[in-house]
């Protein structure tokens, strides 16, 4: 609760008093690939279909050596852990051993977050792709039977990097896994107009890539689900997004530097679907949630100059809506300091942005977005735990 005055009931706890700085609740970043987070900032020049091939597929395959992924992955949750950051949707790579090194480092963070073991079974590199359909379920149950109640705070979520690189049998065993195990599943959909026409080839009698994912009950109807950018969504398939209650995670960073366009986030979140934001590191290549909520505004208002002139711009309540308790909802209830909800928190201070000028709680939080390098995290709870931050 928000109190003037600590009731009785909470005399006993320990208070500590952050002053000036603005207590937010924890931010939820929908999106990201920590084995990408050691190219963050480089390696930019490509659409998606041939960063994949240039860049990330090779870097990725790195992780098959136990070593490589712990250096990389300890310095990612590391990170994470000192980002406003305090819950998300992780993809990892195909190999389950480092995934499993990822989900440990990162249950000691304290955030509270689902990984993905990565199903790839075709489109890739042979280093990159599992022997068959078979060979990757069997992986994947022992996968699941291993990490599905091994820790407190990092869960296992179904993981099909896209359709493209998923034959048929391999969506089919995702379903079979999604309904033994009731787990939610992250993807991508929609994302660049080169991949969209390759699918057309693969998936001929269906109408938009969300049609593919329907055909295979892997778009909402029995689990959680979350889907990355949805950049080039026709109207079908955001009306289907709607009625099987998806989740959307804009990239607005991501979208930018790939060069995959601007999602209709207006018509995605006016057709009721539940919108939270992502980083898509490295795609995106900052973990800021702040900087990403700014971001969203910027790209909306190019949207609706260039694009669509019935799509309004983003409001500074909207992403902070979708920062929070949007891209909260995909965790419980999460992303407000609503009764019943968990005490996820972050205290911010803004004393380096200097100015003469009394600003409202509202103006001091617009600032951070647009000069998120000069906000200071002071303190992150999730769950009611105090992280202790090093920086
Ligand atoms: N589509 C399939 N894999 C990826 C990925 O790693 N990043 C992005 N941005 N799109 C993808
Ligand atoms: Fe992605």
């Amino acid at each position: 609760g928000v109190f003037s005055k600590l009731p009785p009931c909470y005399e006993h706890i320990p208070v500590h008093d952050f002053g000036n700085a603005l207590i937010l609740p924890g931010m939820s970043d929908l999106h990201l690939h920590a084995p990408q987070y050691a190219f963050r900032g480089v390696w930019m020049d490509q659409e998606v279909v041939d960063w994949l091939n240039t860049y990330t597929f090779p870097h990725e395959s790195k992780y098959s050596d136990l070593q490589y992924a712990e250096r990389a992955y300890r310095i990612f949750a590391e990170d994470l852990k000192n980002s406003l950051t305090t819950r998300a949707c992780i993809f990892g790579t195909i190999h389950s051993e480092s995934t499993q090194l990822l989900m440990e480092l990162l249950d000691k963070t304290g955030i509270k977050t689902f990984v993905g073991r990565v199903s790839t079974d075709r489109n890739a590199p042979d280093c990159l792709i599992e022997e068959s359909a078979a060979a990757s379920y069997k992986s994947s149950l022992n996968f699941l039977n291993s990490t599905l109640s091994a820790y407190k705070n990092c869960k296992p979520i179904l993981t099909p990097r896209c359709t493209f690189f998923c034959s048929d049998q391999m969506m089919e065993d995702t379903r079979r896994l999604m309904l033994e195990y009731g787990l939610p599943l992250q993807s991508h959909l929609s994302e660049n107009p080169r991949r969209l026409k390759q699918l057309k080839k693969l998936y001929p009698n269906e109408t938009c890539d969300g049609e593919a994912y329907d055909r295979f009950g892997l778009f909402g109807t029995d689990c959680p689900v979350v889907m990355a950018h949805c950049v080039h969504s026709p109207e079908q398939e955001i009306n289907l997004m709607a009625k099987h209650n998806l989740y959307v995670a804009h990239c607005p960073e991501s979208n930018l530097n790939l060069s995959s366009g601007i999602a209709p986030v207006r018509r995605i979140m006016s057709a009721g679907i539940k919108t939270g934001l992502g980083s898509d590191i490295a795609a995106g290549a900052r973990l800021s949630m702040l900087y990403i909520m700014g971001l969203a505004i910027q790209v909306s208002k190019m949207y609706w100059r260039y694009v669509d002139t019935q799509c309004a711009p983003l409001t500074v309540e909207e992403v902070f809506y979708m920062a929070t308790l949007g891209g909260g909802g995909f965790f419980g209830q999460v992303g407000s300091f609503i009764p019943g909800y968990d005490f996820d928190a972050v205290a911010l201070s803004d004393d380096a942005i200097r100015s003469p000028i009394e600003f409202t709680p509202k103006e001091r939080l617009e600032r951070m977005l647009y000069l998120h390098e000069n906000a200071r995290l002071l303190a992150k709870c999730v769950a009611g735990q105090e992280i202790p931050l090093s920086i």
